[in-house]
């Protein structure tokens, strides 16, 4: 199990992701920075990370290593299958990645990942899994769980954590090492796979069908029997 180094805790914060941004000059690579409670959480799309207080875990890490950065695609990715594992470790069942960065408890949201920075100086992965919150807004576009509703029963957020962080740590190996085993990881957890989802192509709204994630982590698809690559930004999950 390795261990995280530079490691902060806030009771309260704007954003973890927003604090890493402004001191990134001042931290070192893996960083890792957790709060009780966001007042200002970012979600995917501008949209806001909302969580109740104390009972998830929010947490942002911070990447200044040029290698990372230079597979910055597979970021998404390793962090996501790091979640999921994590989540099959507290013998969760139908859990599934949603390409390129969202996990999924029977079909329904448990984690989203928020990948921001600027390439080539550094990286932020935020992530927010909903750990003990069991009720949530009813207004939301897609469902939403939690790893607590899954398990009925309440987790220790503390020891979390550090799974968490250490699986983190120990998955950025494949990107150290060149290995892209963890694909095979991914595809074998893809929820999207046969699915049929909206991509911008060509600036127009087209409904694609989804084939298979490729090894520099595009999504390959299918449109009118041709099969086309597309990155994230090419994609919007309206179903
Ligand atoms: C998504 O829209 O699915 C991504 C959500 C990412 C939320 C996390 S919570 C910790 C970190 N700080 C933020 O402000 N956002 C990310």
């Amino acid at each position: 199990m390795k261990s995280v180094i530079n490691e902060l805790h806030f009771e309260e914060i704007d954003s973890t992701s927003s604090f890493l941004k402004r001191e990134y000059l001042n931290l070192t690579n893996f960083t890792f920075v957790s709060s009780d409670y966001q007042t200002r959480g970012k979600g995917r799309l501008s949209r806001q990370w909302i969580s109740d207080k104390f009972t998830n875990l929010l947490f942002s890490f911070l990447i200044k290593d040029k290698k990372i950065i230079d597979n910055f695609a597979k970021l998404s990715l390793i962090s996501a299958l790091s979640i999921a594992e994590i989540l099959i470790d507290y013998k969760i069942n139908d859990v599934s990645i949603k390409w390129p960065n969202d996990v999924y408890i029977n079909g329904k949201k448990v984690c989203g990942i928020l990948l921001e920075g600027q390439v080539p100086d550094y990286l932020i992965v935020g992530i927010g899994l909903n750990v003990n919150q069991k009720v949530f807004p009813t207004d939301l576009a897609h469902p939403i769980t939690s790893m607590a509703i899954s398990l009925s029963k309440e987790i220790n957020i503390q020891e979390l954590k550090q799974k968490v962080y250490s699986r983190i740590l120990e998955n950025m190996d494949y990107i150290y090492k060149d290995d892209n085993s963890f694909l095979n990881k991914i595809r074998a957890m893809n929820y999207l796979l046969n699915k049929e989802v909206f991509a911008i192509i060509n600036n127009e709204k087209t409904l694609v069908k989804v084939i298979d994630i490729n090894e520099d982590c595009s999504l390959k698809v299918e449109v009118d029997g041709k099969t086309i690559n597309l990155n994230s930004d090419e994609i919007s999950f309206h179903y």
